[in-house]
């Protein structure tokens, strides 16, 4: 049954402007040049706070990347009890930098748990939209239930990012997560793409300037300002944030050396921290690496290991002889596939992850990740062939992780993904060849907000070689809505009816559960 599009939903996440016309200066035109047109957003929840992010852009896609602002602006925040903002939490004054392409990042600290929060900006006599946030709960703390909805690959192209705007309109979520491909580094194309709604109308970003502008764009859709005012979100990037399928330094084009990759991979990650609400400080680091792998709890109920699968990987799979560097179907035969030698996380993630696993003390593990571990093995006459971007070509290094969750006792682990552009469910098993052993896992991979699904007919066909997968579906865009109880993980793949329509309707496509104890779907 269709939801109708039209939900009703409080104004303070309509991302409108809220501006107190008395504050204007003389003769500032809102609709010219409005500093918060990119809107506002929050991320990082702790039990004491958040962070909150906004940027000073009173002309969003100027050709340098800036914004259209040159000079430092004091911006002044306000975290208050209630939407109308009569019982002030916290405030104080940040400063937007062109350094930063005035982007402000503040971390609020010293507010109650697991509770929500209202806060805006102030700056040049413009006040900003509201946006809302939850705090989590206090480390320990009996939580009875947690909603969040996940998303990725939102091609700026291929359709509006009405999921986005559902995503919001959900009042019980908590909490977004990203799981990659928040942009994409396409450019347009002549003709435009099948499909096309809307045009990039700007060439593939190279430089820290045209990524900053990537992002910029995608903050114009109204939806995804929305969402990004209606509740916290935790992200990790895919290869599209970068480079299609680039593998740490090792970019897709064979003919790129790894050295003049990794300037313009730095260029990239600047800019998602500097447009995502991370903690900047801890992300970008002061020897110019970045590290965005993370941990964070909400109580008792869930612990969230935020991974890093794209920084950090081993060079492709089995890509001798081959001019180009990106996935492609390999034989299960290569050797690089069992090769212990290789990593998909960089061994210091993978220890910091184990590590993780052992201490927690938390029902529900979630590793919020960006690609497929299931396998997903495709028999020809002649051979079985696995895509080689995903962990499917890192069999050792998924082995690894497999056997970490189950040698630690790890409770209730399940993994989540994007990428694949559809949602599948999966058991995650020690050899996925003994289908009757119990599941280590459950894997949730979300389907695209706007991205061309993949030719589902060869991946369906292969479903029966593959009995891990509980469900498969290519025929949809939209999001996934998990509900936690100390008991049971619900997941709902959420799909909307039709992606070149801003005001489409979303439906429930499969509804499936994970009950407490007993790894894998119901
Ligand atoms: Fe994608």
């Amino acid at each position: 049954m269709p939801i109708p599009s039209a939900l009703p939903r409080r104004q303070f996440l309509a991302g409108a402007l809220i501006a107190a016309p008395a504050l204007l200066t003389a003769g500032r035109s809102l609709a010219a040049a409005d500093p918060f047109a990119l809107g506002v957003a929050s991320g990082e929840p702790l039990p004491d706070g958040f962070v909150l992010w906004t940027r000073i852009a009173p002309d969003p896609l100027a050709e340098d990347g800036l914004g259209g602002n040159a000079s430092p602006v004091p911006v002044r925040w306000e975290v208050a009890l209630d939407e109308n903002f009569r019982r002030i939490a916290a405030h104080g004054e940040a400063m937007a930098l062109p350094d930063r392409a005035s982007a402000v990042h503040v971390e609020v600290s010293g507010l109650a748990p697991d509770r929500p929060y209202w806060y805006r900006f102030t700056a040049l006599g413009v006040q900003s939209p509201v946006g809302r946030a939850w705090t989590a709960p206090a480390p320990g703390a009996r939580v009875e239930r947690l909603r969040m909805t996940a998303a990725s690959c939102s091609h700026w192209e291929l359709g509006y990012f009405a999921a986005y705007r559902h995503m919001a309109a959900d009042e019980e979520s908590r909490l977004t997560l990203f799981l990659g491909d928040y942009i994409y580094e396409d450019g347009p194309r002549t003709p435009p793409r099948p499909g096309a709604v809307r045009s990039y109308a700007m060439p593939e970003p190279t430089t820290l300037a045209q990524y900053r502008r990537r992002y910029a764009l995608h903050r114009t859709d109204p939806d995804l300002r929305a969402l990004h005012a209606a509740t916290a979100c935790v992200a990790t990037w895919d290869d599209h944030e970068v480079q299609n399928d680039y593998s740490g330094i090792w970019p897709e084009d064979a003919n790129v050396s790894p050295a003049d990759f990794v300037k313009r991979r730095a260029a990239a990650y600047r800019a998602f921290c500097e447009n995502m609400p991370v903690r900047i400080s801890q992300v970008m680091r002061a020897d110019g690496s970045f590290r965005l792998n993370r941990r964070f709890g909400w109580g008792s109920l869930a612990q969230f290991d935020v991974l890093d699968g794209r920084q950090f990987r081993s060079p492709p799979a089995c890509i001798e002889g081959l001019a180009s560097h990106r996935g492609h179907m390999a034989s299960t035969a290569c050797a690089d596939l069992e090769d212990p030698s290789r990593t998909y996380l960089g061994f210091d993630q993978e220890r910091w992850l184990y590590d993780g696993f052992a201490r927690s003390k938390a029902r529900w593990n979630l590793l919020v990740q960006n690609l497929l571990v299931a396998p997903l093995e495709i028999k020809t006459p002649s051979d079985t062939l696995i895509w080689t971007d995903t962990w499917n070509g890192f069999g050792a290094a998924r082995r690894r992780l497999i056997d970490a969750m189950a040698e630690t006792r790890l409770s209730n682990p399940v993994t989540l993904a994007g990428d694949y552009h559809s949602a599948w469910l999966n058991d995650l098993r020690r050899d996925f060849h003994k289908p009757q052993e119990a599941p280590v896992a459950a894997e949730i991979v979300v389907t695209s907000i706007t991205s061309n699904g993949p030719p589902a007919g060869a991946m369906k066909a292969a479903l029966p070689d593959n009995p891990h997968i509980r469900f498969f579906d290519a025929a949809h865009r939209g999001y996934t809505a998990i509900d936690l109880t100390p008991e049971r993980l619900d997941v709902r793949c959420m799909a909307i009816a039709d992606r070149a329509d801003p005001r489409t309707t979303v439906s429930v496509l499969h509804q499936r559960q994970v009950e407490a104890g007993k790894p894998g779907f119901a």
